[in-house]
């Protein structure tokens, strides 16, 4: 399947990306940067699996960020559409297929840590991915030793090298930066005050709905990876009281954060890329 969609790519574009990065909610406009860009729309490349959600374009983009060959998806597809954990990392593979060594992956997150606002950014330093561990991990399945191993381990998942780049180039970006740990839920509803204490206890620092099956396939093929949060909204610990009234939409509070930072994470993220 994956190899079919790289025979379609390759009919529009020789290139050879080194580097893949997958944008999440809002965080798209790194495509517009890219040089000499080759676009090509997710339903136009076979087996990819397209995305229903607002704010996730949809379309695949390969060319220059600098001098550094890149290829990226922009837009995502998640568990929560209903798409399996081996649907939702299929573009990573692809990717990987065309010849990337390295992925940056981005998301929103809901902040846990008492210190986080909605506008900074956690680099991602580890993760807890609930649905893996309770079965819905994208390795699941019969393994095939030529991509991976059956057992790749997941202690250094977040390269620490790149991870220092990605603190500074997003610092210079005027960003409050922290690291920390990304718990990935499969959504779509948001958390209950009692999950949002509960991840907290857990050691989770964000919370998201993506992110983790990408990084597990990545590590699995051996890429490097590096990956952060914007962090969108913070997460309430805490329920209602009689006279709080009704909060306010916390998907739109996610896009418009998103949308306002849009353009200095940009700015970062091809920093990150050219520095790669
Ligand atoms: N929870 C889960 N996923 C999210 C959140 C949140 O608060 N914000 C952005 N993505």
């Amino acid at each position: 399947m994956v190899s079919r969609a790289v025979e379609a790519i390759r009919l529009r574009s020789d290139l050879q990306p080194r580097l893949a990065v997958v944008t999440g909610s809002g965080l798209a406009d790194i495509a517009e940067r890219v040089t000499d860009a080759t676009t090509l729309s997710y339903q136009d490349i076979p087996g990819y699996p397209v995305s229903t959600v607002e704010g996730h374009p949809g379309e695949l983009v390969l060319g220059h960020l600098g001098e550094t060959p890149v290829v990226i998806a922009r837009g995502r597809c998640h568990l929560y559409e209903g798409y399996s954990p081996v649907e939702v990392t299929f573009g990573v593979r692809m990717m990987r297929g065309l010849g990337a060594e390295t992925l940056v992956v981005t998301n929103a997150a809901g902040g846990l840590a008492p210190e986080f606002r909605a506008g900074d950014v956690m680099v991602i330093a580890d993760h807890l991915f609930f649905p893996g561990m309770a079965g819905s991990n994208p390795l699941v399945g019969p393994n095939d030793e030529a991509v991976g191993p059956r057992f790749p381990g997941m202690w250094n998942a977040y390269d620490p090298v790149l991870r220092v780049e990605a603190k500074q180039a997003l610092g210079r970006a005027r960003f409050a930066v922290h690291e920390g740990v990304y718990a990935m839920v499969t959504g779509p509803s948001f958390e209950t005050p009692a999950e949002a204490r509960a991840l907290r206890v857990l050691g989770a620092d964000a919370v998201g709905m993506s992110t983790a099956p990408e990084v597990v396939a990545a590590r699995h093929m051996g890429m490097r990876v590096v990956g952060f949060s914007l962090i969108t909204n913070r997460v309430r610990l805490e329920p209602p009281s009689l006279d709080g009234g009704l909060a306010a939409d916390l998907h739109e509070e996610v896009m418009s954060v998103g949308l306002s930072a849009a353009g200095r994470l940009a700015q970062a993220l091809e920093e990150i890329c050219r520095a790669l």
